[in-house]
């Protein structure tokens, strides 16, 4: 109770920040409080430009009135309906809505509550999947290095981001990885897509030839790799690992976490690059990242090899609490009016060629070793610091908060993803303020 008394609202130490070097932000917080289009303002009363669009999420800019009336209205007409037995219509408003900007074919949706859980969700389907039409000898499942998915067991066993998985034990079991796609002697300061690579989806063959196509389930990957610090994937390497997985009736599994909703400046990667996977995981920009929601979707066999067997049981054990919930819903609903609406996807599309020269002027400052762009996504890779990694990128980071900018970091990469609502002016801004940052920092 004494303990209980001392905490004051000003005390930062109850609360453990995710994937946060806590105790450098508790001896010097960067606090936000207030957001509104392409701006957040901290607590010191300044303006930081949006340069990653919060965590790749807020694709319409902040606080945008339609989604926050959504939002208002839901809450005090249906604040919550149970999930698992029971419906409501926006749910459903929201399922039909987003099938119609899926790929063809992609036309079933499954809700969760964030990318985490899409990712859990698409393996869990794929493994049942091939279980209910009588293949359950196909548990296996392949991902690839540097890949991110999550941070759920099934999300990190596919995953290959050393740090977020050599802590947690034996993961799951069964599950194999590709060779990543980045190849720095070959490809350096490329424009979009890399011309070399594309061989590289031919490990899944090895891989196949390894354990025999008839243990595989399902092969997932980030069309365009972010959370590692933005691989872009060689010209033809997703056509070539569509046509493998297709050779042996391998489930593909496009985890578009960050590239769904308009980042590439088409609906979803898989128009982008004219590869259709079977099924999509998707979170973020759904909701504008106001409110957590995430949506998998599914090619319509899948769905339908389920919806077997009497009529009263449940045809797949799995969903959360949360599923489709009301006010999630109609953020979702609100949001992709506001995409239709503003044509902010056909914007970033627009915007995709000046935004790739703006990043490629950096090519002579200070520290920078690669740049990399793909729609609205680019990415500054810096020269670490000999024997210590991470320090310059990071030092960058704080330098461009105090200076005006939010930028990631990821490594001694600099990722940046801002709201597809960004200015050509912005676009200047947030380059000029780097070039300083980059002369600045050790
Ligand atoms: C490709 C990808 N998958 C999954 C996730 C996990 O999403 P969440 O943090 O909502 O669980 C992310 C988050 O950045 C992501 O980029």
């Amino acid at each position: 109770m004494s303990n209980r008394l001392s905490v004051t609202p000003n005390d930062l130490r109850a609360f453990w920040m995710p994937f946060t070097a806590n105790r450098q932000f508790k001896q010097n917080p960067r606090m936000f409080v207030a957001s509104r289009g392409m701006h957040y303002t901290t607590a010191d009363g300044r303006e930081v430009l949006d340069g990653t669009a919060g965590l790749w999420c807020v694709n319409a800019g902040h606080c945008r009135p339609k989604i926050t009336e959504a939002i208002q209205r839901q809450a005090a007409e249906l604040d919550y309906a149970p999930a698992f037995q029971m419906g409501h219509p926006k749910a459903f408003e929201l399922a039909n809505r987003l099938v119609d900007i899926s790929p063809d074919g992609l036309n079933h949706v499954f809700f969760t509550n964030s990318g985490s859980e899409s990712v859990d969700t698409a393996l869990k389907i794929a493994l049942a999947y091939h279980r209910v039409r009588g293949e359950g000898s196909r548990f296996r499942l392949i991902g690839r290095e540097r890949g991110y998915h999550g941070v759920n067991f099934g999300g990190i066993s596919v995953g290959g981001i050393v740090a977020n998985r050599k802590m947690f034990g034996t993961l799951l079991t069964g599950v194999d990885h590709l060779q990543h796609t980045h190849l720095p002697a070959r490809n350096r300061f490329v424009r979009g897509e890399p011309e070399h690579g594309a061989e590289l989806a031919d490990e899944l063959e090895r891989i196949v030839a390894l354990h025999d196509a008839s243990t595989i389930a399902a092969v997932i990957v980030e069309p365009v790799a972010g959370s590692t610090g933005v691989l872009i994937p060689p010209k033809g390497y997703l056509k070539r690992l569509r046509e493998i997985c297709d050779k042996h009736g391998i489930l593909l599994i496009f985890d578009e976490v960050i590239t769904g909703y308009g980042r590439l400046g088409a609906s979803f990667a898989a128009e982008y690059f004219e590869v259709t996977p079977d099924i999509i995981t998707t979170a973020k920009g759904l909701t504008n990242g106001v409110i957590p929601m995430g949506a998998v979707f599914v090619r319509d066999e899948i769905h339908d090899a389920f919806m077997t067997g009497p009529e009263h049981l449940i045809e797949f054990f799995h969903g959360y609490t949360y599923s489709g919930n009301p006010i999630a819903s109609a953020a979702g609903l609100a949001t992709l009016d506001t995409y239709r609406e503003e044509g902010l996807f056909e914007r970033a599309t627009e915007l995709a060629p000046y935004w790739e020269d703006a990043l490629h002027s950096l090519k002579d400052a200070r520290h920078v070793i690669d740049i990399r762009n793909i729609g609205l996504i680019g990415a500054v890779e810096l020269e670490p610091i000999a024997g210590h990694p991470t320090k310059r990128a990071f030092s960058a980071f704080v330098r461009a908060f105090e200076k005006g900018i939010l930028i990631r970091t990821t490594g001694d990469i600099i990722a940046l993803s801002p709201p597809l609502i960004i200015e050509k002016p912005h676009i200047d801004q947030l380059v000029a303020t780097l070039r300083e940052v980059l002369a600045e920092v050790e």
